[in-house]
């Protein structure tokens, strides 16, 4: 399938998976791949035939669902937000759970792929924000669409290319190395609870002190979709809990219920 096809079939099909046409205009090569691969099995030569072929068979829009899902991820992914939980957002956050005579703090991270971002997130809070909080634990629930991404955290190993941008002694005190990858430590794993949960219809049965949400709901979904989980995201925080973005993402126009933490690293705060 030539690129301009692959482009203009993107542009017809996204938008019935209330999907998207901007956010992937970056990461079409690998959805497009995808796709051509499903052809192949399918026995189909050209799109247009796959298009009649998803006209004939409902079934297949939810492969396609599948297909479009984005799975790129890294650990300390955008430094200066990482670098922001530790010294703000974090403490900030432990201070007000103390405060309600809590003893955990809960962060929900949605569309954690293969849990670079719950990890980092395990990280941040035991080589930096801990000791200042002794009496105080961190408790994660991660979420993904994709079932081969809660498989990938079982053993927790990851390509060089994974860690890559974790400080150096981040990555000689949490991982240990074989020949090809880094695999986490298990004091880093605990407490963080994985799921296979799709952001459009469940979230988990509880509420949270931080929700990340970076590089999924605001990049690929329909504005209509983004509004209704951010509603339900909202629901989910309690009084004062904060929401992160994807540096490159921003809140639907005219949103209320959240105020600006830091605009540039797209955090909010729950509010009113
Ligand atoms: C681009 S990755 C971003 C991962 C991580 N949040 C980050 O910023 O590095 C998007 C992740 O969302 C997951 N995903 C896609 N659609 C989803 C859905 N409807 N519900 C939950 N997760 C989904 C993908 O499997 C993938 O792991």
């Amino acid at each position: 399938m030539r690129g301009d096809e692959c482009i203009r079939f993107l542009q017809w099909a996204l938008p019935q998976l209330r999907l998207r046409w901007p956010g992937f205009r970056k990461v079409r090569g690998q959805v497009c791949k995808r796709i051509s691969r499903r052809m192949a099995e399918l026995s189909i030569d050209e799109i247009s035939d796959y298009r009649d072929y998803l006209g004939a068979h409902q079934d297949e829009w939810a492969v396609l669902d599948k297909l479009c899902q984005v799975t790129i991820s890294r650990f300390y992914r955008d430094r200066p937000v990482c670098r922001f939980l530790a010294r703000e957002v974090l403490p900030d956050l432990a201070r007000q759970v103390l405060q309600q005579g809590a003893d955990y703090l809960r962060v929900w991270s949605v569309g954690c792929g293969s849990g670079e971002e719950p990890f980092t997130i395990s990280l941040i809070w035991r080589l930096q924000v801990h000791s200042q909080f002794p009496g105080l634990s961190l408790r994660l629930v991660a979420t993904d669409a994709n079932p081969v991404m809660r498989q990938h955290v079982t053993d927790a190993c990851y390509a060089y290319s994974s860690v890559k941008d974790l400080p150096a002694d981040w990555r000689d005190t949490a991982f240990c190395r074989d020949a090809r990858r880094y695999c986490l430590k298990p004091e880093f794993r605990d407490g963080i609870e994985f799921m296979q949960q799709d952001v459009r219809q469940l979230n988990p049965a509880e509420t949270f002190d931080l929700v990340l949400c970076r590089n999924l709901v605001f990049t690929y979904f329909e504005e209509d979709l983004q509004r209704s989980i951010l509603d339900r995201m909202r629901a989910a925080l309690k009084p004062g809990g904060a929401l992160i973005i994807g540096i490159h993402e921003r809140l639907p126009e005219g949103v209320v219920g959240f105020s600006e933490w830091s605009a540039r690293l797209r955090v909010y705060r729950k509010s009113g």
